[in-house]
Order: C-alpha cells, then structure tokens, then sequence
C-alpha cells in the first residue's frame, strides 16, 4: 500500500485530495491545520484503517517537525508528498498606488513559499525510504512571470513564483537522487481561500482532486523535464 501526507487537508482542494487517494487505496496523513473543522473526522469515520489525521501549521517549523514524528511513529517511509496547503490574502488586491500591505506579503509568503519548504526538508528522510520519491507542489497560475496580466495580487503572485524558483532549486538537488516532480494549477476551485466558499468558481474540490490526483500519481515520459501543468493538462510558461 502507497503513503502519502497531505497539507492543508482540512477543506477545499486538500481535502478533496485526501478523499481521492483514500478511495483508491493509499494510506494518507492528512495535514489538520483547523482545529474546528470536522469535514477530516467524517473521512476517518469512512476509512478509520487508512487515514489518520495529523496536527500540522507548516508556517511553524516546530508543528512541521513534530508533524513528521507523528507520521515516523506510525510508518516507515513516506512514497508522496502534496503541499497543497496555501491561503490567499483576505484584503482586496491592491494596485502600488493603494498602500499594498507588506506584512500581508510576508503572511502569504511565509506558507505558501516557505511552508513547502520546510515541509519537504522534514519529510525527507521518510520520503529517501518511500518507492515513489514523488514531491508535488499545488502552486497556481498566478505564480506564472510570462502569463501574468495582474497589477495587483503581490502577496499571492509573488510568492507563488517564488515556489516555483524554490521547486526549481529542488528539482536540481532532488532529481539526481531519484525525486519526481509535479507542479499543479489546479483551475479555480470553489474552495474557502477568501474564507468563505466561494461558489462562483468552476470546480468542486472532488472534481478538482478528480483532475490532480492522476497528474500526482502517474508516471510521465520525461521526468528530467520541470513542467507547471495546468488541471487541463495544459503547461504554462514560468
Ligand atoms: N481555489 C483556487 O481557485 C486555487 C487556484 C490556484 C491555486 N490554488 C491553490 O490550491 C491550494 C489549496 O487551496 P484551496 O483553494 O483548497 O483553499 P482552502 O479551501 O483555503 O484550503 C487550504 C487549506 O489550507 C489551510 N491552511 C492555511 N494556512 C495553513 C498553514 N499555515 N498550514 C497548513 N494549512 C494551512 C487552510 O486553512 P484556512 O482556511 O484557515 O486558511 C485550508 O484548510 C493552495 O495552495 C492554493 O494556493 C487554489
């Protein structure tokens, strides 16, 4: 049976993730960062063998470590890692001209750049021991410097851009050593990253995860090649 963990697993897309791989006969540990969220708890009541639920911030490096003794405790090596985990800034975008907020710049970059950072070099160890090696990354199109056409957004922008410089760094360090990459835009999905569910978007976090998890899970023809794939299986320049 594969393992996988998975961050920011307590709704939206990672929860969404979570539900798939456990349909389809992963073991999962499944990042809990909302406490009062119970969407997890009726997942392990449907898988109460396969699932288990792990306390994890990764904008703190003392719960991602701990996290990982959570999981050492319980398995021997870890085949897959998701850093889906992510937040959006919950102030309009504002434009130069507008006082952008920097301490919001600095939240937004602490988990989404640094959070997966610090997730992979914890997990690590577990990971040198799983059969699949698989490191995936839920960035976003918004992290794209080609494709972008916004004059705002600088917090959630630049630092998933910034993921895609430090994936990069990985991939030259990891690849040699038998690593495999994905790096995922997943579509909009109506999920809760302005705090509310937002049902304007055009996919279900189940759909969502119906999309990613084939990209996540399956082997590619040129894994020496980093690429940022879209849910449409379309790639997007960096
Ligand atoms: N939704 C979209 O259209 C879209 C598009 C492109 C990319 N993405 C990416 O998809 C990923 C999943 O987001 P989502 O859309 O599913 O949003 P979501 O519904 O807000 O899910 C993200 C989960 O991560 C949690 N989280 C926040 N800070 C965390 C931390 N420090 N440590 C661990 N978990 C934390 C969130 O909790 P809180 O709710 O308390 O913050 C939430 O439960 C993110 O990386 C996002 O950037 C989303």
């Amino acid at each position: 049976m594969k393992t996988a963990l998975v961050t920011g697993a307590d709704r939206g897309l990672g929860h969404g993730l979570t539900e798939n791989l456990l349909e389809n006969g992963w073991r999962v540990f499944a990042g809990r960062y909302m406490s009062e969220w119970r969407e997890l708890d009726e997942l392990a009541e449907r898988f109460p063998d396969t699932l288990t639920i792990v306390a994890l911030d990764v904008a703190s490096a003392e719960s991602v470590g701990a996290a990982r003794d959570a999981v050492a405790a319980e398995a021997q090596s870890l085949d897959m890692l998701i850093n889906n985990a992510g937040v959006a800034t919950r102030t309009n975008p504002l434009t130069i001209r507008e006082n952008p907020d920097y301490d919001e710049m600095h939240r937004l970059y602490d988990v989404n750049t640094l959070g997966p950072l610090r997730t992979v070099e914890a997990f690590l160890p577990l990971l040198d021991r799983g059969s699949l090696k698989r490191l995936c990354f839920v960035s976003s199109e918004a992290g794209s410097v080609a494709a972008s056409q916004r004059n705002s957004w600088f917090a959630y922008c630049m630092s998933k851009a910034a993921l895609n410089m430090a994936i990069k760094n990985l991939f030259n360090d990891l690849r040699p050593q038998g690593y495999t990459f994905r790096v995922y835009h997943p579509g909009w999905v109506r999920s809760y990253m302005g705090g509310l569910k937002n049902d304007n978007a055009d996919l279900e976090p189940r759909e969502a995860a119906g999309y990613a998890i084939p990209f996540f899970t399956s082997s590619r023809d040129d894994e020496d090649r980093l690429v940022l794939i879209d849910y449409r299986g379309r790639e997007w320049p960096w």
